[in-house]
């Protein structure tokens, strides 16, 4: 071997190590461009400009001909097939009441159902009516033993509503929309209605003074406005008035959909092709006036189903036109607790331990 065969031998290992190296950064890169998903990124559409989730259809038009018992010639495509099992006695289109509280639950959660009638729960306010229903779904077996066990809690109580679909994180959607309808049919006549996991922290008072301090504020604003909507109503096409009496609050977030391949929360462009969330209210708890319960309900029979029922709330909210109010005091998180720090909660998140709940709720409405 002479010294000019060296160094080309020497030359080509400089060259296969470069190439190498050019190999490993490619690599990385479609690593980096799969994982976390830049693609899906690069070929969103814009929330702002192109927001045409389906159904693409003048969906407030729609509404307003619902509510006012008119025929309609869109079909609904998003009318979920299953039915309630059980009812309940405690709600009647009648009877007028000042809240309704719909607790969505877990099938196992019987300890948390009972702190829950213990404490907020209650219907015991003095001066008001409220009522605490429980949703549930099923696991699929009519005859295990948990069933049976709801079965029997049911007979005792008789405030569990149970639904004849698979109760699992990813149906939580139909467990929302399947409990809009059954206030929807079979309890309208609340002035308010609360939506709640059955792991937060609820009082009922400060929920109550929000809300009505909220409907007056909206009245001396809303007075104004008296002359045009005469005119409207003796207009020749008569219209719902869907902006009157809305009220959908709670702990309003803005946000992106995550694109990251190992996210929980991943959601491909296929399920959601926009940059943005529209504002949505946290599923943890949040409050509805009955219109806004009605007018939610009826545009969601028009909008296509989404996974996570917060978002997807808040894509039907913004397809009717409802806007979602932020209020402070509900928390999406668990607020850290002194009997001071809670004087204005309305909602804290983290409360899946019993008696803290009990203990908490107590200190909290001792009159004093
Ligand atoms: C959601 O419920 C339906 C109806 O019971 C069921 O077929 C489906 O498997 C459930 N989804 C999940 C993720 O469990
Ligand atoms: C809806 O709530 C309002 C108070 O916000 C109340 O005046 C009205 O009667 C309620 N409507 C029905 C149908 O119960």
């Amino acid at each position: 071997m002479n010294l000019n065969q060296i160094s080309i031998i020497l030359q080509n290992n400089k060259m296969k190590r470069r190439n190498y190296k050019y190999f490993v950064c490619a690599c990385v890169l479609v690593y980096i461009y799969y994982f976390f998903g830049v693609s899906d990124y690069l070929f969103s559409k814009s929330f702002e400009d192109d927001f045409d989730y389906p159904l693409n259809v003048d969906i407030r038009s729609i509404v307003s001909d619902v509510m006012l018992g008119k025929k309609i010639s869109v079909t609904p495509i998003n009318y979920y097939p299953y039915r309630f099992l059980t009812n309940s006695g405690k709600c009647s289109t009648i009877e007028k009441l000042d809240l309704f509280i719909v607790v969505k639950s877990s099938m196992d959660h019987f300890g948390h159902r009972n702190a829950i009638r213990q404490t907020y729960g209650q219907e015991t306010l003095p001066g008001r009516t409220v009522k605490t229903l429980f949703f549930l779904g099923i696991d699929g077996q009519p005859k295990s033993d948990l069933q049976r066990r709801i079965d029997q809690e049911m007979a005792e109580y008789k405030d569990i509503i149970q639904i004849d679909f698979r109760d699992h994180y990813y149906n939580n959607t139909i467990k929302t929309m399947m409990s809009f309808r059954w206030v929807y049919e079979h309890c309208s006549t609340s002035d308010f209605y609360l939506f709640t996991d059955d792991d937060m922290y609820i009082s009922v008072r400060n929920l109550l003074d929000y809300v009505h301090e909220r409907d007056e504020a909206s009245q001396t604003e809303a007075n104004p406005s008296k002359e045009t909507n005469e005119v409207e109503s003796s207009g020749v096409t008569r219209t719902a008035d869907l902006d009157k009496d809305q009220l959908f609050a709670g702990y309003v977030f803005k946000s992106a959909p995550q694109r990251f391949r190992s996210s929980k929360w991943r959601v491909s462009l296929d399920e959601y092709r926009w940059n943005k969330w529209p504002a949505y209210v946290t599923a943890g708890a949040y409050v509805l006036s009955n219109k806004s319960m009605k007018v939610m309900y009826i545009a969601s029979l028009f909008v296509k189903h989404f996974r996570f029922d917060d978002i997807y709330l808040g894509i039907v909210a913004k397809k009717v036109g409802v806007t979602p109010t932020h209020c402070p005091n509900f928390y999406f998180y668990k607020k850290a607790y002194s009997k001071l720090n809670y004087k204005d909660v309305i909602a804290s998140h983290g409360y899946g331990n019993h008696e803290e709940l009990i203990r908490v709720w107590n200190e909290q409405n001792t009159v004093v």
